[in-house]
């Protein structure tokens, strides 16, 4: 194969997983992603319009520089791209092929890395918080979905070798060593789309709730158990019980005491399960199976829910199904023949 310069360049976006901290980041609250060593790269040249291939999908995406409604966008893939197109309103477009190692619609945040590649690929100049918050918009408008800042964020901001310890408030990162004698797996259990979920609904009760005790991020347990309706309570003791949980979690880890990250990690999904109502039936088995194995610490299910991925906690080698994966630094572009360099390829 040919190493001479090709004038190409590599978009190129992790996916994510959570440790723990889900369904806190749309109230500012505490989260704890790492960035995964699965990729959406992008490569591309300049051109007048956006237009990509993907090796994942029949049809291709043609897009103008300005784009009014990403909704209207065909094909669906598309959407996410014109979702990006629409925020930046970028002065130039690009020709290029799309491919990722990230699973699609498996809950590794594949979505996400497309449309921070796509912003990246477009020329974005910026901090990795204005290119999460970009990035976020852009999903928001193109899924009509109100989803937090998280997956943006992480993709853009991780650090090899560490999880995140995100403020979703403050917008702020503290990367956190992880163990060597600890392995973090991610099963895919079921597709999920959070279009048409009830995630909608639990921003709207989370909302509910602030009206009545204030900021959920500095609320108390009793505050939020306080709450009259019997919903919107659950939703809220949820939510500060695991802004709780993120820090004591990130403690267990500088700690090295993984038995007890483990069980945050269960008393995160059955909060998940039982006050959050996120999770499901076939999620909870799968948890359960996870923690009767022996060198599992903990799991839990992770991101949005209602399917999707559950993560665990391992010694190293103790399960056999399932992605091993390793904390990577963020989003980036890379010269082509660089990317082939660090790939050996
Ligand atoms: C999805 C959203 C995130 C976050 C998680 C739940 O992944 O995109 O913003 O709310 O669900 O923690």
């Amino acid at each position: 194969m040919s190493t001479a310069p090709t004038g190409h360049r590599i978009a190129r976006a992790p996916g994510r997983v959570n440790l723990i901290g889900d369904h806190t980041d749309y109230t500012g609250g505490l989260v704890f992603p790492m960035a995964v060593d699965r990729w959406t790269e992008i490569r591309f040249q300049p051109a007048e319009r956006v237009e990509l291939t993907s090796a994942d999908e029949p049809d291709p995406v043609s897009l103008p520089l300005r784009v009014d409604d990403p909704t209207s966008v065909s094909p669906h893939w598309g959407r996410y791209v014109a979702g990006v197109v629409s925020e930046m309103a970028p002065s130039h477009g690009i020709r290029g092929q799309v491919t990722t190692t990230i699973p699609i619609g498996g809950g590794m945040s594949s979505s996400h890395a497309l449309e921070v590649a796509v912003a990246l690929a477009l020329g974005f100049e910026g901090t990795v918080v204005e290119l999460a918050q970009l990035t976020q918009r852009a999903e928001n408008r193109s899924s009509g979905v109100p989803t937090g800042i998280m997956d943006q964020f992480s993709i853009a901001g991780g650090v090899a070798g560490h999880a995140l310890l995100m403020d979703c408030g403050a917008l702020t990162i503290e990367p956190v060593p992880l163990p060597d004698d600890a392995e973090v797996v991610v099963m895919f259990i079921a597709h999920r789309t959070l279009v048409g979920s009830a995630y909608t609904d639990r921003v709207h009760e989370c909302a509910a709730a602030e009206q009545q005790i204030g900021p959920l991020r500095s609320a108390s347990s009793a505050e939020a158990a306080s709450i009259d309706d019997p919903v919107v309570r659950k939703r809220a003791m949820h939510v500060v019980a695991e802004n709780q949980r993120v820090l004591d979690f990130a403690a267990a880890l500088r700690n090295g005491d993984l038995s007890a990250a483990g069980h945050l990690m269960v008393a995160s999904h059955n909060s998940l399960r039982d006050l959050y109502e996120t999770s499901t039936p076939v999620m909870d088995a799968a948890v359960q199976q996870l923690c009767a194995t022996p060198g599992v610490w903990g799991a839990r299910m992770t991101g949005g829910g209602f399917g999707g991925c559950v993560v665990a906690l391992t010694q190293p080698g103790a399960l056999t199904d399932g992605w091993v994966v390793h904390a990577v630094d963020g989003a980036t572009i890379v010269e082509d023949d660089e990317a082939r360099e660090a790939e050996g390829r």
